[in-house]
């Protein structure tokens, strides 16, 4: 099973976010995620559409939007207009889960769901067979250089198990805390995906960091 590192930008430098991401890119990473933030379903603001379509005419990286707003659907257009190739909303943000990832495939790009660490797994398990990618967040959403939440990893069984028994193609990814200790953990309970900031930008040389935790998860 392949599994990728997917470095965060959260913790790049926004005054140099495209030379950050090509740096990545040119270590080998094969997307980046770009965290969006409203200040209303957590208490941070980032960036908006705006941003990721000057990031898309400077970079051919797959850019996976993790889109931690309310009212995800009225921002879906915008952002897969700015060249998003993955658009991830949150469960707890959706009146209709099924209805936002058949909105945002109808916009031709890929499809995620994020449950908090609150959310139960259970409720992702209806939406395997439509989504590109799950992602179970293993700290609070809202800032990078949390602590990873152990407790967090019997969901990533629990949703391993569920993609397998029904064969499904989805990504299982992880988010929050990830370094050279919990990359690991989150990799053997199953995890395909796992996005890392700080562990990744936050280092001394972001493009070697990023190389030893691919190493670590190949
Ligand atoms: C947190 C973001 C994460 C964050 C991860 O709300 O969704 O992607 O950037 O950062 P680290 O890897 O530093 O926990």
């Amino acid at each position: 099973m392949k599994r990728h590192i997917v470095p965060s930008a959260l913790s790049a430098s926004f005054a140099w976010l495209a030379r950050d991401v090509n740096l990545i890119q040119k270590a080998g990473a094969k997307s980046v995620q770009i965290d969006v933030m409203d200040g209303h379903f957590v208490p941070n603001i980032t960036v908006g559409p705006v941003v990721v379509e000057s990031l898309r005419k400077q970079s051919t990286i797959f850019l996976d939007v993790h889109l931690m707003i309310e009212n995800p659907l009225q921002f879906i257009g915008p952002f897969a207009k700015a060249g998003s190739d993955l658009l991830t909303v949150h469960w707890e943000a959706c009146q209709d889960a099924l209805a936002a990832i058949h909105e945002i495939k109808k916009l031709g790009v890929q499809a995620g769901m994020a449950i908090r660490p609150k959310t139960k797994a259970d409720v992702l398990v209806p939406l395997l067979k439509d989504l590109d990618y799950a992602l179970i967040m293993t700290v609070e959403p809202g800032f990078g250089g949390q602590a990873f939440m152990p407790e967090m990893l019997e969901k990533v069984r629990f949703l391993r198990q569920k993609i397998d028994e029904g064969r499904f193609r989805c990504e299982l990814q992880v988010d929050g805390g990830i370094n050279r200790q919990t990359a690991p953990l989150a990799s053997e309970a199953g995890a395909t995906s796992l996005v890392a900031g700080s562990a990744v930008f936050g280092a001394p040389d972001p493009a070697q960091a990023f190389k030893d935790l691919q190493k670590l998860v190949q």
